[in-house]
């Protein structure tokens, strides 16, 4: 007997029908660690991504969500008028204006502050921020009765000097829980916390596709703008930086301004026949590390006996990433950059950051010949 000529128990088929109707179907718990079981054809937006995320935590309130979410609105906003640079009148330098720390400000710097200030302030997720193009901290006031728990800090466009000669920026960030108490202003203590504590970090590339990529701590992942629908869309899992490479990025045009340890160092990857890239945009060249390996240096100089890039707006938060991503990131006295302690908001540090095994053979050269007299 073929299954065909089985004998139809109807009365058993109707309540297995009624059976299926009835039941609740249960959503299951969304964590990332479920995007293995996402098709990779299957679009998952930034969105969809960060909701999951939010459930890996648990005193996940909201309101860390709301504030990635908010850096993604600000960064397409930036990202539309980065790109149209060319075609409108706001090219060039603002009116006179230099910031805090000397640098003279690009009129798109002023644009893309003013508008990541404005998106963060809209929300209230955040009770205050600080940019590298503020002298002081931000205060946002309340929005309701909400009470809010983080700080953010910026770099709104890094890279800027590029934007004249259509070559990629960035935007970069960091998140904090703040000291202080809820109820009262945020201070200035809030800010001043080692990069071992931020809660999340990452950038904005705007290069010939525009890219979100970021960590809270377990990972990173990047997005790629999809233009004709206005999404960041995962485009890069759990991204690891390679172990080692045959490529840094310095601006070897300050060589003999350089230390004798890192001289030596740049000359070892001459020798060695060492690809030289450097962009000139600390996030650009970071990126392109952070893909195909490699090390970015930025030492002391006569010029900027501290180093030139921030601590808080840059540093901490590209060296948790990388971290994040299986990275080393230290400073030239070989301290690591997100346990030092910030001692004012525009705080300056060197830095070398990159594939492991190159900042750790950067460390043997420092330690060689940073005894011996110069
Ligand atoms: P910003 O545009 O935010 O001031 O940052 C520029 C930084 C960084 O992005 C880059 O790596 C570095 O300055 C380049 O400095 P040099 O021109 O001295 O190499
Ligand atoms: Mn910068
Ligand atoms: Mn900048």
């Amino acid at each position: 007997m073929s299954t065909f000529d089985l004998p139809v128990n109807h009365s058993a088929r109707t309540n297995l029908m009624a059976s299926t109707t009835k039941k609740v179907v249960k959503s299951p718990v969304l964590k990332t660690s479920d995007l293995s079981t996402i098709p990779t054809n299957r679009i998952v937006t930034l969105d969809e991504f960060i909701l999951r995320s939010e459930k890996d935590f648990d005193y996940a309130t909201g309101e860390l969500t709301g504030l990635l979410r908010d850096i993604g609105v600000a960064a397409k906003i930036i990202n539309r008028e980065v790109n149209k640079a060319g075609l409108v009148n706001i090219l060039g330098v603002a009116d006179g204006s230099e910031n805090q720390s000397g640098d003279t400000q690009q009129k798109l710097d002023v644009y893309a502050n003013d508008r990541l200030i404005e998106c963060l302030q809209n929300s209230g997720e955040c009770c205050a921020m600080a940019s590298e193009e503020n002298d002081d901290i931000i205060h946002v006031p309340p929005v309701g009765s909400k009470q809010s728990h983080y700080v953010v800090m910026f770099d709104p466009l890094d890279g800027s000097s590029n934007i004249d000669v259509n070559m990629s920026v960035g935007t970069i960030f960091a998140i904090y829980r703040r000291k202080s108490e809820a109820d009262g202003p945020a201070t200035l203590d809030d800010f001043l916390q080692t990069g071992t504590k931020q809660v999340a970090a990452g950038y904005v590339l705007y290069g010939t596709s525009t890219m979100l990529v970021y960590t809270t701590g377990r990972g990173v992942n990047g997005f790629t703008l999809d233009p004709s629908i206005g999404e960041f869309c995962l485009s890069h899992r759990n991204m690891r930086i390679p172990e080692n490479s045959q490529t840094y990025s310095v601006n070897q045009g300050y060589y003999s301004k350089f230390d004798l340890e890192m001289r030596r160092y740049i000359d070892h990857c001459s020798d060695l026949n060492y690809g030289l890239r450097y962009i000139g945009s600390m996030v650009s060249d970071v990126h392109r590390i952070l893909i195909q390996g490699g090390i970015f240096l930025y030492p002391s100089t006569r010029k900027y006996p501290k180093g030139k890039l921030r601590l808080l707006y840059e540093c901490n938060p590209l060296a948790m990433l990388i971290e994040q991503a299986g990275g080393k990131a230290l400073n030239t006295s070989m301290k690591r950059i997100l346990d030092l302690t910030p001692q004012e908001l525009h705080q300056r540090c060197t830095i070398a950051i990159g594939s492991p095994a190159m900042v750790d053979e950067l460390q043997a050269f420092i330690a060689r010949y940073s005894a011996l007299p110069l």
